[in-house]
Formats: C-alpha cells, structure tokens, sequence
C-alpha cells in the first residue's frame, strides 16, 4: 500500500487529532503517502482531499474537535454519492482508508468496500463509547470529565437550595455517559437507555433521599431515555410531587469539546498506529480497538450490530451508593 486516506466523521469528540496525528506520522514513518479528507464523507466526494505531512498534524494532540472537520453525509448513503467518492480516491491513487468516527461511519465503509474494495479500517471516534469492539471510545474518558465537572458545579446551587435537578448527558442509545457520570458524580438515580426505569422510581428514590435527612438530589438522564428527556421526565414528576423544587439542565454539546484528556490521547495514538498497520498487513472492514488493554481488530458489522453491554454491576452501585 502507497497511498492511504484519512478522514473523521459523524459527531466529533476529543480525541480525534490526536488519532489524525498519528495516522499521519505512523503513514509517513512506514513510507506510505497520506491524504487528508476534509469533512468525513462529504468531502471524498466532493474531491476535498490534500496531501498531508509530518508537520500538518504538529500542535494538535493536545486540541479538542477535529482539524479534518466532520460531517454526517446523506449522499454517501446513496449509490451515486459513493461512485463519486470512489472516483475522487481513484484521482490521487488512494488504496486505503483510516475512518475515525461512529457506527454511522463503519456503516458506510462496510458497504463502500463491498461496492468498490477500497479496505478501510475503523478507529472508533465517539463520547458514547457504544461500540463493540473496544472498552473505550477516543472522546469517551474527556466527555465524562467534562460532564462531571458541570455535575459537581450544579450540585453546589442544588445543596444551596435545596432542590432536585434533572441532567441531560448525551447518548441516543447508550447509557455509557449517564451511568459513569451518576456513579462519579454520586447521582442519586441514573436513567439510561439500556434498563427500564419508571416515573414512580423515580419519585420513590427522590423521596427516600427526603427520609434519610437529603435536602438535594441529582438524577442523570441519558438523552436516550425512554422515559424522554429530562425536561419531559421532570414536568412528569413535577405532576405527581409539585412540593419539590425542580430545575433541569441539559449538557448538550458542551460533552464533545474542550482538550482532550491524557486518556484519549493515549488511546487515541494507539489506535492510529494500529490502524495503519493493520491496513498494511491487509486488514479490511474492521474496527481497531483495545480489549483488556490489547489491540484488537473487530469486524465491522460485529462491531456496528453487536450489543456493547452496560456493565449491570455499575448500576447495582448506584442504587448502594445513593442513599
Ligand atoms: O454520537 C455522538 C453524539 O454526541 C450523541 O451522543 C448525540 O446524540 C449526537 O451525537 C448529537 O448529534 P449532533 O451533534 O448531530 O446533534
């Protein structure tokens, strides 16, 4: 392989220069030519792709979002739009790509490599850390950081007030972030995608925080909820119980910015590494990820449909922890 192709898309999340930078320097350690493609799936077929060096990654690692941008394509989930793209990668003789990104981006690579056999290896971008395949996700370790951080700033007014906030944390079908804040950040309930919890949980774990002498509570809500948001899930406690003081505060996307942690960096050089070398030694269509603190290469339609399971443990510890 002589020419390969980089490229983030879908949600951005810290982590991912640093993933480029080592895509880039492992390429170019292993003598192969590197291109750089500017908005995930739009800008392949759009032919917004350039030659990138040693010092078009410098003074990255250390910055949040993605200096490649990213983007969630409709086109590319077209026949047409992925022609095109293959075409445009034809034009600068690109054999190979490193895709940074989600199950949204693995999706589109699997297919494309069916349709035109362009390899592609997957390194999993995302703060959800929803992906089999790997214990963590590059953008995951910050996110939670970032979203604690909120967490104990709000806990401060709530003790203040005596009130009860709802959090929103991100995460559409994973309660990943929820559970990790609520456990960091001594939530008193956590509600996720993943388990079933109902309103009258939800007021029976509020008001036996009241019994044992709680002035303050915090529920975490993932956005994914299927309850609703935490606005929806707090007007519905707020009907049954109006003598609570009820604020609530969504993160938003707060969650994918900011320097990324010394954990994503880490993990994020890694699996750029290994991404590369695994394109080299001719993998194709898998995710890289690590297991156990191994590298692993996991197939991509494993990776996308398989279940990542929330650690059941982590919710039997909230419900110790909070009263
Ligand atoms: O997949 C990452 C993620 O941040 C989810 O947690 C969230 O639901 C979604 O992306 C938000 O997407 P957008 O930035 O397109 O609104």
């Amino acid at each position: 392989m002589k020419s390969i192709g980089v490229f983030t898309s879908g949600g951005d999340s810290p982590g991912m220069n640093a993933c480029v930078r080592s895509v880039v320097r492992s390429a170019l350690h292993l003598g192969i030519d590197v291109y750089g493609i500017k908005y995930g799936y739009n800008g392949m077929i759009e032919g917004d792709i350039y030659k990138m060096k040693s010092y078009s990654v410098s003074n990255i690692v250390q910055r949040g979002g993605t200096i490649l941008k990213s983007a969630r394509s409709k086109e590319f989930m077209t026949k047409e739009g992925r022609k095109k793209a293959y075409e445009q990668l034809k034009k600068k003789g690109i054999e190979g790509l490193v895709a940074i990104g989600g199950d949204g981006s693995f999706t589109g690579a699997n297919i494309f490599y069916e349709e035109h056999g362009i390899p592609v290896v997957g390194c999993p971008g995302t703060i959800d850390n929803d992906l089999y395949g790997s214990d963590y996700t590059i953008g995951f370790n910050t996110a939670i950081n970032t979203a604690l951080d909120a967490i104990d700033k709000i806990r401060d007014t709530a003790n203040s007030h005596d009130r009860v906030f709802f959090i929103e944390v991100m995460g559409r079908h994973s309660g990943y972030i929820a559970i990790n804040c609520g456990i960091g950040g001594g939530a008193e309930l956590v509600m996720v995608p993943e388990t079933s919890t109902t309103i009258n949980d939800v007021i029976n774990t509020l008001k036996q925080g009241r019994d044992n002498q709680k002035t303050s509570s915090i529920v975490i809500v993932a956005e994914g909820d299927e309850q609703g948001n935490a606005h929806e899930i707090a007007g519905k406690v707020m009907g049954h119980v109006p003598e609570l003081d009820i604020r609530v505060t969504t993160l938003g996307h707060i969650q994918r910015g900011g320097d990324p942690s010394a954990f994503d960096r880490i993990l994020a050089s890694r699996l750029g590494l290994a991404a590369v070398e695994g394109l080299v030694n001719g993998q194709k269509n898998v995710m890289v990820g690590v297991v156990n603190n191994e590298v692993v290469y996991t197939n991509f339609k494993l990776a996308i449909s398989k279940n990542k399971p929330l650690n059941q443990d982590l919710l039997r510890l909230v419900d110790i922890l909070n009263t």
